[in-house]
């Protein structure tokens, strides 16, 4: 498997599902569509989505199957970043080298477009699984994993502790609590859904959890690396210096690993992907 060829398809099929997911430019009230598009489709890496689409396949499931509740957390991430780059969250003026959300379009359209994407992800959830005739059981799984990751159960509250927590001297622990919330949350539901609904056992489910939530955290290191020079206040190189960060960074990837023994040769593409992650260079 080449696992570049494998991002990049997937990538693609995500762009396409993503586009139908939201509505197009042309619907009024346009500005807000635009908004929505501007941030949606800007060269996002769709780590989310590939991550359960890795998942399906590796339990022998079609993308497809999986493509709703992977598009559902790539529309939740989306709207956790215009609000996370907000003059009153983060004060990020630019987003993945260009003017971010509230800078190109105003505060209250950001604002009104993340939480349009927060709402839409559930309507997206349903009826796309539905059309894959999942059972409904599985689909209020899925819903009740993907909002307790993205509310006061995951994301709300890492960006909340990273905020409150600016400008104080941060321990590893609590470095390592921000980083579970904020951005390991997201792996977790995202990679979880897919294996509620390829039916993965519940060792299985419990491995790559462990998983997704070991790979969340490396994640999160390797982007404080990569973002070493920018503005955001807490970064692990502030915490523990370039050097511990990137051995952190190993030790959590390799923890990602070890999780997905009992897959057995399952695992080989996530595996893969775990060191295409760490090798990353965006
Ligand atoms: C950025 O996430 C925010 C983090 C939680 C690290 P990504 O690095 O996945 O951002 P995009 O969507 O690819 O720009
Ligand atoms: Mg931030």
């Amino acid at each position: 498997m080449d696992i570049k060829q494998f991002v990049q398809d997937n990538q693609e099929l995500i762009e396409a599902a993503l586009e139908d997911a939201v509505p197009a430019v042309s619907v009024y009230p346009e500005k807000l569509h635009h908004a929505i598009h501007y941030s949606l489709f800007d060269g996002a890496k769709r780590i989310r989505p590939v991550l359960a689409i890795a998942v399906a396949e590796s339990l022998g499931y079609k993308a497809e199957k999986v493509l709703p509740a992977a598009v559902a957390i790539e529309l939740a991430h989306t709207g956790s970043i215009i609000l996370d780059d907000l003059p009153c969250v983060d004060n990020s003026d630019e987003r993945r080298g260009k003017a971010a959300c509230h800078k190109a379009f105003g505060e209250s359209t950001a604002i009104l477009a993340a939480c349009s994407l927060l709402d839409r992800l559930y309507a997206v959830i349903v009826e796309g699984l539905q059309e894959q005739n999942v059972e409904s059981e599985k689909v209020l799984e899925v819903v009740k994993i993907i909002s307790g990751a993205i509310g006061s159960g995951g994301v709300v509250v890492g960006q909340f502790t990273d905020i409150e927590l600016q400008r104080t001297e941060l321990d590893a622990k609590q470095l390592e609590f921000i980083h579970k919330k904020k951005t390991a949350s997201m792996f977790v539901a995202v990679v979880d859904s897919a294996a509620v609904i390829c039916e993965a056992s519940a060792e299985a489910r419990e491995a790559l959890r462990a998983y997704a939530e070991n790979l969340g955290i490396a994640f999160q290191l390797k982007d404080d690396l990569l973002d070493k020079e920018q503005k955001n206040e807490i970064n692990a190189v502030k915490v523990y210096g370039e050097e511990k960060t990137a051995q952190l960074e190993e030790e959590f990837t390799a923890k990602a690993l070890s999780a997905l023994e009992p897959l057995g040769e399952k695992a080989e593409l996530l595996e893969e992907l775990a060191t295409y992650l760490k090798e990353r260079q965006r």
